[in-house]
């Protein structure tokens, strides 16, 4: 086995919930989901085409009638994009890696923005590629960019620029400045971005359908690809699709490499997807005010428990805070499972710049769970 493999870390996060599995009294926040199922729109729609018998391949990049719908809702949402330049694959994690093996060779270096979802450092890695983290800092409890360490990390050997925002786990949002800003350099450097969008509908900021994607500013010949998923915004998770933007004429290429990952996303799973963009503006809007709603709950019952220290996030489902003393997030995540059933994922599970954080997943569809676990956390901490 390559060695880089043998060395990958297993997922931390697992091992919190493992820690609490067969409990049924666990209040579970750790994993980045809602536990709301699918809306029965979109599932209809898979089930019709099973009826219909739609169980062969399709296209390697995606069903032409879903191509064209994600290409409308996303130039409706930020200025023209062409279908031509939309690849469907079967996840986000997918889009991702593909975006990975269609632009990094072993010993290139990429510069990833940190704290950030594990995979998308792991990916490039695992092509051998040298991963350069730049942290996010700390400023009065809420995560920032460090845009002058940033700008000098990114050289003219930077082969990508990977960055997701709004961010997984930390909340933190690009601006529409930090984005021209970062798109500027990188035309001048030649590194791509790749931006990690998946988040993009879940925003909370008054009158703003989406948060600031690199697609508003961004021409078609950019070297940026943007990667989405069905997950989040269409509660999804388990369906297994997402996309990619790619620059004009890219797409014959990843159209390859997606032969030899997984051919094609299934039919029936891209017949919801296309339900789910048709009804978009029907189900995301209320979507998102229920997540709002979630957030206004828990935030200011977890800033007013002594020590703990926590900021608003303006997109994204995550609430991302410390508490002072709480230094190894591991053994503190599985204390809160052992001690009062509270499942939160540790923060060092985002790497190191985020140990002593704990993420709190509040997509939930009964906002009640939530005062119940601010409760718990109370409670383990003596208050
Ligand atoms: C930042 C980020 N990107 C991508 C994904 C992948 O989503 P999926 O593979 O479910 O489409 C996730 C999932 O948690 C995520 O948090």
């Amino acid at each position: 086995m390559r060695p880089i493999i043998a060395g990958l870390p297993a997922s931390k996060i697992r091992e919190v919930a493992n820690a609490g599995l067969g409990r049924s009294d666990v209040l579970p926040f750790w994993f980045g989901e809602s536990d709301e199922a699918t809306p029965d729109v979109v599932s209809e729609a898979a089930i019709a085409s099973l009826r219909a018998g739609e169980t062969f391949y399709s296209h390697n990049l995606g069903l032409p009638e879903l191509r064209e719908a994600l290409a409308m809702h996303l130039s409706d949402l930020h200025g023209a994009v062409a279908a031509d330049r939309i690849a469907v694959t079967s996840s986000g994690v997918s889009a991702l890696m593909i975006a990975s093996q269609l632009l990094v060779d072993a010993g290139d270096e990429v510069v990833a923005v940190v704290p950030v979802w594990p995979n998308i450092t792991a990916q490039p890695a695992i092509l051998g590629a040298k991963v350069r983290r730049v942290s996010l800092r700390v400023q009065g409890g809420a995560w920032v960019l460090d845009m002058p360490t940033l700008l000098e990390a990114i050289t003219p050997s930077t082969r990508a620029l990977l960055i997701n925002a709004p961010n997984n786990p930390t909340g933190w949002t690009l601006t529409r400045e930090e984005q021209q800003t970062l798109l500027a350099h990188c035309r001048q450097t030649g590194t791509w971005i790749v931006a990690d969008e998946v988040y993009d509908r879940i925003y909370f900021e008054p009158d703003q359908r989406a948060a600031p994607s690199f697609l508003d500013i961004a021409d078609a010949s950019d070297r940026l690809i943007v990667t989405h998923s069905f997950s989040k915004s269409f509660l999804m998770t388990g369906w297994r699709l997402g996309s990619l933007v790619l620059p004009t004429g890219c797409s014959p290429d990843v159209a390859k490499l997606i032969e030899f990952n997984t051919s094609c996303a299934p039919v029936f799973v891209q017949r919801a997807g296309l339900a789910a963009v048709h009804h978009a503006d029907a189900f995301v809007p209320g979507l998102v005010q229920r997540l709002k709603t979630c957030r206004d709950t828990l935030i200011p019952r977890l800033s007013a428990l002594p020590g703990v220290s926590v900021s608003t996030p303006r997109g994204g489902m995550y609430a991302f805070f410390r508490v002072e003393g709480q230094d190894d997030s591991l053994a503190f995540a599985k204390r809160l499972v052992e001690q009062v059933g509270l499942g939160l994922a540790p923060g060092v599970a985002f790497g190191d710049e985020a140990e002593g954080w704990l993420r709190w997943c509040f997509a939930s569809r009964d906002p009640g769970r939530l005062v119940d676990g601010v409760g718990r956390l109370s409670r383990a901490l003596g208050l």
